[in-house]
């Protein structure tokens, strides 16, 4: 369990790694709201009783695991190293923590962050406030124009923003069929424009990196993740060829321009 000390400092032995950077690209304004309900685990999809019953969202115990979850994926959840880390902020709290429990079972298998996730540093009350928090995190896709020699100009503020920004990089591939079969065949969970869906515990798709977006369809294809537990044994992905899949990311890719 991460303790509360009012410096920040993690306790436990637990050290945040190297804080890895993403470099953002893409600079305009606009603030894309996702919409994002209050966190519903996802903790009966897991054949798990209701958490902690007398639970109480505890913002900043949530802000202090986040200094762990920073080293990696950024301090405003913004993820980093080209989509090494997934971005996590915005995304539905049910999705995370869903995450978070499969991580600590090990039925989602991840080296990097197993000793991040066992029972003892992680509690139930513990995976809730960090996943509300990361969900309550708001990234802008655009930067707003400044002028940069105007007085006052922050330009260590503005570096700050910058290192929120959530903006892909154009992906490959045919954006407008890539957009059809994305609301055809995904839309309906993932969100009309990709943005996700907290009832359905979909992630969004849009804003995040399209490396590990890939990484991950192996993931479902090869079923060491399962994507639709209604129907475990039958992967959605699968019956997609990857030319198709590179358009719907290309798609993706551009929802936040
Ligand atoms: C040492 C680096 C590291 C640390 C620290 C770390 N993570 Fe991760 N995390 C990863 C990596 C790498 C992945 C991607 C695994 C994969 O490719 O499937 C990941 C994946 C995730 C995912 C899945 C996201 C998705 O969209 O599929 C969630 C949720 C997550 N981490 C939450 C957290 C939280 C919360 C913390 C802090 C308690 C944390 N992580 C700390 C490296 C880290
Ligand atoms: C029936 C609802 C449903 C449909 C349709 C669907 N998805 Fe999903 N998708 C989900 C859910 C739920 C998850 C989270 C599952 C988990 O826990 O791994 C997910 C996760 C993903 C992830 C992993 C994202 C991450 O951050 O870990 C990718 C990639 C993905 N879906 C792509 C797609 C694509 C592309 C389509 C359309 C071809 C699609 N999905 C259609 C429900 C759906």
């Amino acid at each position: 369990m991460l303790d509360r000390r009012p410096n920040g400092a993690p306790a436990g032995g637990i050290e945040a790694p190297r804080v890895t950077d993403c470099t953002p690209t893409g600079v305009t304004k606009m603030t894309k709201r996702l919409r994002l309900p209050a966190g519903t685990l996802a903790i009966a999809l897991l054949g798990h009783g209701p958490l902690a019953q007398a639970y109480e969202y505890d913002r900043y115990n949530g802000e202090q695991i986040n200094e762990v979850c920073a080293g990696c994926h950024g301090e405003f959840g913004q993820g980093g190293n080209e989509g090494e880390y997934p971005r996590l902020a915005g995304q539905p709290a049910g999705f995370i923590a869903k995450q978070l429990l499969l991580f600590r079972e090990r039925r989602r298998p991840n080296m990097a962050m197993i000793e991040y996730v066992d029972h003892r540093q992680m509690p139930d009350d513990d995976i809730q406030d960090i996943s509300r928090f990361l969900a309550e995190l708001e990234l802008k896709t655009k930067l707003p124009p400044v002028d940069e020699g105007a007085p006052g100009f922050d330009a260590y503020a503005r570096l700050l923003e910058a290192k929120k920004l959530m903006q892909v990089p154009r992906a490959e591939g045919d954006t407008e069929k890539g957009g059809a079969l994305y609301r055809r065949e995904c839309g309906s969970c993932h969100g009309r424009e990709g943005w996700g869906d907290a009832a359905k515990g979909a992630p969004m798709l849009a804003g995040q990196y399209t490396s590990y977006l890939w990484r991950q369809v192996d993931k479902y294809r090869n079923q060491i993740r399962i994507h639709d537990e209604d129907s475990p044994e039958e992967e959605l992905l699968a019956a997609f060829t990857n030319e198709e899949l590179e358009d719907i990311f290309a798609y993706l890719s551009v929802v936040d321009d």
